[in-house]
């Protein structure tokens, strides 16, 4: 039976701890030489710009010793009309494994329907799971274990958001958003988190939101497909940003993280993002050190 990683959720508790404690085995250097997937392929396709994701992704692929095959949508019959259950059906045929990064989430659980292979969610604009397993993996590092560390996000209540949530109520991270009023996280995660008993809340003003914080997460204003609004949410966001005023009211040993790219001025300031308290390139690498050890989970 295949298994799609199309939300944070998708593993069990049990499972994402030993994703994380593989990634952490991974990045010390164990097993460097081993190559579990040898001889497979695994496909991308992305209707958004990456970095990150992308690379950590081909680069991981083949230190695990399988290739990755990229697909422009603009290069395949699905640019040109094919259907999306038609695409993964084909795929399917060829591939191992296939790394997917959406707009709408309802593509990708249409695609991973049709698909015999393991779908893997590069981003979509309600999930971002691969984002939180690198996050999680770098707060376990600076701060031991998620029982009592307390996170703030301060911004949009957007994919990142959605998967830290979600993160939370898989680990007991402690979470507290702080977003304009009409910018909350999605409703249907946050009252599952609700009922799981996570300790989360939705609070409007980010200097009450950051108080006591262990850790301080950011992301854009304006995520990939919102460009049309860009003038309207500068406005909306300005007051949540983190910067150094913000970062003085939390724990003092408290860690700056974000996910990238980073518009710096926007929602995070040049000297937040540069203070010794940022660890956003140590979360930016453990996207490849967490996705190898999902992979060796979910690829067959
Ligand atoms: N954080 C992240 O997913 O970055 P990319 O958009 O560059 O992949
Ligand atoms: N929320 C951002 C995350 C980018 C990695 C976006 O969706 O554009």
């Amino acid at each position: 039976m295949k298994r799609d990683f199309l939300t944070l959720r998708d593993l069990s508790a049990d499972e994402l701890s030993a994703v994380l404690k593989r990634a952490a085995e991974l990045k010390a250097g164990k097993d460097a030489s081993a190559c579990p997937l040898i001889g497979k392929s695994i496909g991308m396709l992305f209707e958004k710009a990456s970095t990150r994701t992308r690379l950590s992704f081909q680069v991981g692929i083949y230190q695990l010793g399988a290739q990755t095959i990229y697909l422009n949508p603009n290069e395949i019959q699905f640019g040109r009309g094919e259907t999306i259950e038609d695409t993964a059906r084909v795929l399917s045929r060829y591939l191992n494994g296939f790394i997917l990064r959406t707009f709408a989430h309802k593509t990708i659980e249409a695609f991973a329907r049709s698909a015999t292979i393991p779908v893997i969610n590069g981003l979509t604009d309600l999930h971002h799971p691969c984002q939180a397993l690198a996050d999680l993996l770098t707060i376990k590092e600076e701060k031991g274990g998620f029982k009592g560390v307390r996170l703030t996000y301060v911004g949009d209540g957007n994919n990142v958001a959605n998967s830290l949530i979600e993160a939370a109520s898989m680990t007991g991270l402690e979470i507290t958003i702080a977003c304009p009023k009409g910018y909350e996280p999605d409703q249907a995660i946050l009252k599952q988190a609700v009922s799981d008993g996570t300790n989360v809340r939705i609070i409007n003003d980010p200097k009450k939101a950051v108080k006591g914080a262990d850790v301080l997460y950011t992301d854009v204003w304006v995520s990939m497909g919102q460009e049309k609004e860009v003038t309207k949410r500068k406005k909306v966001f300005k007051a949540f940003q983190i910067n150094k005023t913000l970062l003085s009211l939390a724990k003092p040993d408290a860690i700056v993280m974000h996910c990238l790219p980073a518009h710096k001025g926007e929602e995070i300031t040049e000297d937040a993002f540069e203070s010794p308290q940022s660890v956003v390139f140590q979360q930016a690498e453990n996207r490849l050190h967490a996705q190898k050890a999902l992979l060796e989970m979910l690829i067959r």
